[in-house]
Formats: C-alpha cells, sequence, structure tokens
C-alpha cells in the first residue's frame, strides 16, 4: 500500500485533505494524525474491520483496547453508558485535552475496538486537526499511538512514516506534538475514579475538581503478579535497544555518578548514551551525549523523551543513563514512561559515588613550571580505573609563564606533546572537595596546610606511595639530572595510580 502523506498548517487547514481522509476512515481505512499528546492511528470506532486494520497495521496484541476519540461532547452518549456526573464536571475542565476517561460501553460499540472489554475509553483531544478529522470521519475516531508495537509513541510524523509507512492510507503531518506523553486515563467505573495510566492532566488537577482520586499502585512497580488495569500498561510496551538505567539522586550527584560508570564502562569497552539536560550537558565528556531539554521546564523535557530514545536506538551503544526528573506536575508521567522504558532499573547516585574517594588529582610544586606538569602529564597516561581531573599548581607563580624550556626539551626526547601550556598558582580554579595535593618536597606541603587548610588530604609524592626521597627542583643543572628527575617521577606516578586502582577495587577500606 502507498502511504500519502500531507503537510497540514494547523492554523490554515486544508479541508479538501481533510475531507479525502474522513472519506477513507469511513470506507474503514486507517489515517494517522497529529493529537496534543502523540500521533494517532485513526480508524472507525465503529467498524470491526477497521479495528482489526489497526492491530495488524501496529503489530499490537488484539486484547489491548483502543481509545474513541470524539470531537462533540453530544457524542459521548452514543458509545457510553451510566455516565457519572462527575464525569460532565471532568468534561467541563479538562476535555477537549490530555485526558482519557473510561465508562461502560454501549451496544454501538465493537468488541474488537474495546479488545474484548465491556467498558470503553473516550477522549476528546483538543489539536485542531485531530477535531477536524474525527468530524469528517464520522465522530468516532479509535487511536491508539501512532507507532510499531513495541516502539516509543511518534511525537512527529516521521516517527510515523519510519513505523508504518506502506502499511496506512495516509499520514497527516501537523509538526511535532506539543505534549509528547499519552493522555492521562482515569477509570470512571469505580469510585473514587481511578488514574490507570498518568499524563498531563495530574492527579492534583483532578483533585482540583473531584473530592477523590485513586492511582493504580501497580504503576509504581514492575512487578508482573500484580497486572496493571489498562491492559496496555502491561506490556513492557518500549524497550529500547541499549539497556537504560535511570540514575536518581541530587542532580549534582547524579552527574558525578553517570560519569564514573561512564569512564568504568568507556574503560571496559562499551559504548555508551547519557540522557542530560540543558543545565548539566557540559559536565559529561564521555559517550553519545544527547540533551533532553532544560530540567527546570518539565513539560519541555517529556516533550522530547520519545524523540530521544528513538534517537539512541539509532546509535550504536550498549547502555543509556538518564538523569532522574522531579516527580512534580507532568514529571510523574514523564518518570513513568522513562521507567517503563527501563524496567524499572533504577539506581541510586549515592550509591556509586561513594564508592570514588578522589576527583582531582593536583601535582603542586614550587614554579608549575617543570616537576608538577610533568608529574601531571605522566599521571593522564596511567591505566586509571576511575576518572580524575588531573592538573598541576605552583606555590610561587606570579604571572602565567610557559613551560621551562630544559623541561620541554625533555618532555620532546619521550614523546610527550605540550601545547599552549600556562602555569598556574595554587590554588586557583581548585576546591578542597574530593581533591587529592601530591607535592614534591615537605616545604609545599607545610605551605599548604597552613595556608590552605579547606585541602585536607595533602601528602608528598614519596609519603603516598610509602616513602623515598624527595623530588627536588633541577633547576639550571645537567640533562642527566633532568633524566634522573622524570625518571623519579614516573617512578612516583606508576605506584601512584597503583594505589588509587587499588583502592577503587576496595573501597570499603577506604
Ligand atoms: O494520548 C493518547 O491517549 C494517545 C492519542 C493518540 O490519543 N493514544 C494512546 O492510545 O495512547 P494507546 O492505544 O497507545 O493507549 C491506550 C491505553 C492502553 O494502555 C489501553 O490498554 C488503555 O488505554 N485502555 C483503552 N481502553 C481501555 C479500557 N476500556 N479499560 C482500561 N484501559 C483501557
Ligand atoms: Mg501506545
Amino acid at each position: 500500500m502507498k502511504t500519502q502523506i500531507y503537510k497540514i498548517d494547523r492554523n490554515r487547514i486544508d479541508m479538501d485533505i481533510i475531507e479525502q481522509a474522513g472519506e477513507i476512515l469511513k470506507n474503514g481505512g486507517l489515517v494517522a494524525f497529529p493529537t496534543e499528546t502523540v500521533y494517532g492511528l485513526g480508524a472507525n470506532a465503529l467498524d470491526e474491520r477497521a479495528a482489526e486494520k489497526t492491530y495488524a497495521a501496529k503489530g499490537r496484541p488484539s486484547d489491548n483496547p483502543l481509545i474513541v476519540h470524539i470531537a462533540r461532547l453530544e457524542e459521548l452518549d452514543g458509545i457510553a453508558a451510566d455516565i457519572p456526573i462527575a464525569a460532565k464536571t471532568l468534561a467541563d475542565n479538562f476535555w477537549p485535552g490530555p485526558l482519557t476517561m473510561i465508562f461502560r460501553k454501549s451496544e454501538k460499540v465493537p468488541y474488537k475496538t474495546t479488545g474484548g472489554l465491556d467498558t470503553v475509553a473516550v477522549r476528546m483531544p483538543e489539536d485542531e486537526i485531530a477535531r477536524e478529522l474525527i468530524l469528517a470521519g464520522g465522530g468516532y475516531i479509535s487511536a491508539p499511538s501512532a507507532n510499531a508495537s513495541g516502539r516509543p509513541s511518534p511525537t512527529a510524523a516521521k516517527h510515523v512514516e519510519t513505523d508504518l509507512d506502506g502499511k496506512i492510507d495516509m499520514i497527516l503531518d501537523g509538526g511535532s506534538v506539543d505534549i509528547g506523553v499519552e493522555s492521562t486515563i482515569l477509570d470512571m467505573t469505580v469510585v473514587p475514579p481511578m488514574i490507570l495510566r498518568p499524563g498531563a492532566v495530574t492527579r492534583e488537577m483532578l483533585e482540583l475538581v473531584l473530592p477523590e482520586v485513586a492511582v493504580d499502585e501497580t504503576l509504581l512497580t514492575d512487578d508482573s503478579a500484580c497486572p496493571p488495569k489498562a491492559p496496555g500498561m502491561k506490556y513492557r510496551h518500549y524497550a529500547p535497544k541499549a539497556e537504560l538505567i535511570i540514575v536518581e539522586g541530587r542532580p549534582g550527584e547524579a552527574v558525578k555518578a553517570i560519569r564514573q560508570i561512564a569512564y568504568e564502562q568507556r574503560r571496559l569497552g562499551y559504548q555508551i548514551g547519557i540522557i542530560a539536560t540543558s543545565e548539566t550537558i557540559d559536565l559529561y565528556t564521555t559517550g553519545i551525549i544527547k540533551n533532553i531539554g532544560p530540567r527546570e521546564n518539565e513539560k519541555a523535557v517529556a516533550r522530547s523523551l520519545y524523540k530521544i530514545l528513538r534517537e539512541f536506538d539509532e546509535e550504536d551503544v550498549q547502555y543509556i543513563y538518564s538523569e532522574a526528573f522531579p516527580q512534580s506536575g507532568i514529571g510523574t508521567a514523564l518518570m513513568n514512561r522513562l521507567g517503563k522504558a527501563a524496567g524499572h532499573h533504577i539506581i541510586r547516585a549515592e550509591d556509586i559515588t561513594c564508592l570514588q574517594k578522589y576527583r582531582q588529582i593536583v601535582f603542586v610544586s614550587n614554579s608549575d613550571n617543570c616537576r608538577a606538569p610533568i608529574a601531571a602529564a605522566l599521571m593522564r597516561k596511567q591505566p586509571l580505573l576511575q576518572e580524575y581531573r588531573i592538573v598541576s599548581r605552583g606555590i610561587v607563580v606570579l604571572f602565567p609563564e610557559p613551560l621551562n624550556p630544559r623541561a620541554e626539551e625533555l618532555m620532546k626526547r619521550h614523546n610527550i606533546a605540550w601545547d599552549g601550556y600556562e602555569t598556574i598558582a595554587f590554588p586557583e580554579g581548585l576546591s578542597g572537595e574530593d581533591t587529592l595535593v601530591l607535592t614534591m618536597q615537605e616545604s609545599q606541603k607545610s605551605k599548604i596546610q597552613s595556608d590552605f587548610p579547606e585541602f585536607t588530604d595533602v601528602c608528598t609524592l614519596p609519603e603516598y606511595v610509602g616513602g623515598g626521597e624527595e623530588i627536588p627542583s633541577v633547576y639550571g643543572q645537567t640533562e642527566e639530572q633532568y633524566e634522573h628527575m622524570y625518571e623519579l617521577l614516573l617512578s612516583y606516578v606508576t605506584r601512584v595510580a597503583q594505589r588509587l586502582n587499588e583502592e577503587a577495587k576496595n573501597p570499603n577500606q577506604l
């Protein structure tokens, strides 16, 4: 089948195309269309064969009921029975909008549409294209999300095209959706009404107009022993190709934890992805990093979720780590979908970060133009089990200077590249937290201890590795003495790396 794709301008809807799409629906065909939540795969809700086609196109199990979309409140009575008064209040407040209500179904609705249930889910979307299409198609349009079963819901027409091209009659391309997660589902057949799927209409919003609202507790777990009440929620809907893991904790702590895991995974040879936010994206260095939007704007984050997950399926990564988001407003729905995609694999940032004692290693000499930068350069070449920021500083640096020329020759002889190096005074750009300071001699150590007590972990290099001679300045001395200094530094730095690696393997002994 050839799928026709039409762009539609929401502000100037081309009614000829809508009429054409309506005809397809009336004749039992399938038309994908935008709603404010996600794209839906429309079919005539009162036509059994159309429901069968819908399941076939999506590759979806037919016991998973469809939502019937209407554009006018009068239409509700035609398909639902025993409509409680509260439903009227909810419709007044939230329709049209991202709320689906479940009622007892009327005779008119075929069991194929409701997946064999005696209840029917009804929603009145707000999107103008959706509303015109529903009217043109006869008033009752069933529409599951327009993705292939097992893929994230589509938030743009091109996602629909990727999943369903050639399997459906038409796609109406109305651009990217506004909300990005599916509607809230509220079961109106029980008292109090129960949320079966969280969405943009939150529990708090519902409680402003209803005396009481319950939540299907199975939403919060992945326990297959207690199946959720919305049949569709029981399928592990969508799992990314890579293993997705959510890292919970204060944002700063989560970033540290993700960095730490990313470093470790890369060392083990894995490709990893990171779901970062606008606020944290620059803090990551390893892996394929994608920005899900500003953390402070949970709506923007929700809007990007499925797109980002789809993008990661195109990448060659084995693990994806995501920051967690606050469960307020649409955050509940966002974390519900993210949690499902992760199979509820959540780890606590604190449990990871407490395993790494130092994140920063600072080598200190007098002028930072020879011994300390060489030590730092040698340290960066060590095989380290954990990621560290490795820098050098000088006790007496009045203004930035390049490396001392004799040191530069030395580095050249050992094939260590030096570009644009400049000396920096201690403790510029450093904090005492998570920091190990290693000095060349006792004199630099005592100076730091007396002047910068916030640096609590200060040792001379020999002291840190269990003994040996200090590393005095070789300024103005022979090439042999420079070479000797280099060998000495190399042997110390190698032992520093060994000690850090030992501690990384046995963090409990810290
Ligand atoms: O935002 C939305 O709701 C989107 C757009 C297209 O409107 N639609 C959507 O449909 O998400 P779908 O089919 O992907 O998800 C419908 C969910 C499923 O989890 C299904 O099990 C549940 O609604 N559902 C439908 N009818 C139900 C019923 N009678 N009782 C309980 N759950 C029902
Ligand atoms: Mg769906």
